[in-house]
Formats: structure tokens, C-alpha cells, sequence
């Protein structure tokens, strides 16, 4: 026979069993302080616009500890809403013992069967089986922040995002750090549709997160200042492989005019190449 428990032990199990579920909002910061790599006030940000926006399928690329992705998944609670992250690693780069989003499924466990993800190296090769044709509306990226890093990433998810789908993206101000990280500011200048803006105290004027509900992912004349963003300077250069299963991805989303001017960029940085990758011989010649 089990013993009957008092009052007092049935209020503090129940305590307990509430606080694993739904942690305290300071556990739960205490927590991201250490395993997500957005400040309080970023993250306070990325769920504002998620209450806000009500998405139901949300995209996350970039992953790293999982710390974004606990964001998103614990300001859905109530909606109930689906996450998938996505990640070009399957370890986390922050620690490499660890799988990337570790902390959801170590920390996290009441959210983690809204949570979908899939890592190891370029991501449209995944964003067919995770879209199961139905198209996201919410897309958050925080991936490379140098060239090309988000130009490719958004490029791989536009396929896949609705229209009014909102996309938020993270470290749009970190030139002011370093000047190699130019990427995200260029990219939310060059998305078409209404910004969702954020008076960050420590950036004033040039938030380092900020979002935009998308008029139409796949506006022709927004595809080209995309597709024409992947021509300014690389500060890196992706392996040919990755190179490769991106221009075939690319073919069968957009048009071949402007696959071409990516193609055209790899062929230039592949020519100047002096970082050690391989470069292949002879003229570039992609296989489908
Ligand atoms: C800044 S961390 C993400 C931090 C996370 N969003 C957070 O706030 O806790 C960047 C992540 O992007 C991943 N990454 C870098 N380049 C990528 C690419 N081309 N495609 C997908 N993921 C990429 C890295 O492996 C790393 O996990």
C-alpha cells in the first residue's frame, strides 16, 4: 500500500513537477545567460515578435547549444507551434562532446516533442523532408554573419517560407565588433515587406536582431538583390561540394539567370582562393 501523503507533500510534488515542465522565467534565464548566444533583451525581442505574430511552423537556422530554439519553443506554449532547427553541424561548434541543441533534449524535455532537428552540412538538403510541403511561417537565422553565411541560408529558405511568413535575424549590428560581420544588416536592408523595428539601448538605431514580415518570399525583384547580394566579397569560401549541392538546389527553385550570378561569385572566389580548400581543376562543371 502506498503511504497517503500529506497536504503540504502534494503541494510541493506538485511544485516541483510545475517547475520541471515550465521553468521559473529567472531559471529559465539563468539558463539561456549561459547556453544561448542572444543577450536578455535580444531574446526578449525574439519572443515579443513570436506572441505578436502567432507563427505555427517556424524555421530556425543556426542552432549552436539550443538556446535560441528554447526561446522559441517556450513562447509557443500556448500555440502549441512546431519548431525545426537546422544546423551545418551536427556537434555543437560551442562544445563539440554535445550534440547542437543538446540543451533542449538535456534541459528542455517537456518542449523538446515540438522540436525537430536536423544537422550536417548545407541545409536545403534537409528543407524537403522537414517542409513536408507545407511551408513555414516563421523563419529566425543566425548562422556565419560573414559573406556569404545568411545570403546562401535565406536563399535555401525562401522556397520554403509563405507569404507574410516573418523572418528575424540575429547579429545584424555585429560589424560594429568586427568588420568582417556585415552580413545580417545587409540582408534585412535588402528583404521586401515590413520591418519590425527594435530600439535597442545598446545599439541605438542599428538594432543587432530585427525582423521582417515578408510581402512575398519569392518577389522577383527582391530574388535579385538577393541572388546579387551573393556577389560582394567572401570573407570565406564554402567547400566546392556544399557549393555544388547549392547551385543544384538553387535550379530548381529560382530562375537560371540568377543561379547564375552565384555561380559566377563561386567561380571568382574559387579562382582567388588562397585559404586551402581544394580548388577544382580545370572550369567549374556542377553534376546534378
Ligand atoms: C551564432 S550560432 C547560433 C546561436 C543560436 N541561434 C543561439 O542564439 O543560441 C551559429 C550557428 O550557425 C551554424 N552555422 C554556421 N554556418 C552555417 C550554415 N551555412 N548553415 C547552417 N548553419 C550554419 C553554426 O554551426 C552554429 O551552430
Amino acid at each position: 500500500m502506498r503511504p497517503r501523503l500529506s497536504n503540504a507533500e502534494r503541494e510541493l510534488i506538485k511544485k516541483s513537477i510545475q517547475s520541471a515542465e515550465k521553468p521559473e522565467p529567472a531559471t529559465l534565464n539563468h539558463i539561456l545567460d549561459s547556453y544561448a548566444e542572444l543577450t536578455s533583451i535580444e531574446r526578449q525581442y525574439l519572443r515579443d515578435v513570436v506572441q505578436q505574430t502567432k507563427p505555427k511552423r517556424i524555421l530556425e537556422i543556426g542552432v549552436s547549444h539550443g538556446g535560441s530554439a528554447v526561446v522559441l519553443l517556450d513562447a509557443t506554449r500556448d500555440t502549441g507551434a512546431r519548431i525545426t532547427s537546422l544546423d551545418y553541424l551536427q556537434q555543437c561548434y560551442k562544445a563539440p562532446s554535445k550534440q547542437t541543441g543538446w540543451i533542449v533534449h538535456e534541459m528542455f524535455v517537456d518542449l523538446s516533442d515540438r522540436w525537430t532537428f536536423k544537422g550536417g552540412g548545407v541545409v536545403c538538403q534537409y528543407l524537403e523532408e522537414v517542409s513536408r510541403g507545407e511551408k513555414f511561417d516563421m523563419l529566425f537565422l543566425d548562422t556565419a554573419h560573414q559573406n556569404p553565411g545568411e545570403f546562401l541560408n535565406i536563399l535555401e529558405a525562401l522556397p520554403h517560407l509563405d507569404k507574410g511568413a516573418v523572418v528575424v535575424l540575429h547579429d545584424t549590428a555585429l560589424y560594429t565588433i568586427d568588420l568582417r560581420c556585415t552580413t545580417n544588416h545587409i540582408l534585412l536592408s535588402t528583404l521586401k515587406g515590413k520591418r519590425i523595428l527594435f530600439d535597442d539601448p545598446a545599439c541605438p538605431n542599428v538594432p543587432n536582431i530585427g525582423g521582417i514580415v515578408l510581402d512575398d518570399p519569392m518577389d522577383r525583384d527582391m530574388l535579385w538583390a538577393l541572388f546579387a547580394n551573393t556577389a560582394l566579397p567572401w570573407t570565406y569560401t564554402p567547400p566546392f561540394v556544399d557549393c555544388t549541392l547549392l547551385h543544384n538546389y538553387y535550379l530548381k527553385h529560382y530562375d537560371k539567370r540568377l543561379v547564375n550570378i552565384f555561380d559566377k561569385s563561386v567561380e571568382r572566389h574559387y579562382q582567388g582562393l588562397t585559404n586551402g580548400c581544394p580548388v577544382p581543376s580545370g572550369s567549374l562543371n556542377y553534376v546534378a
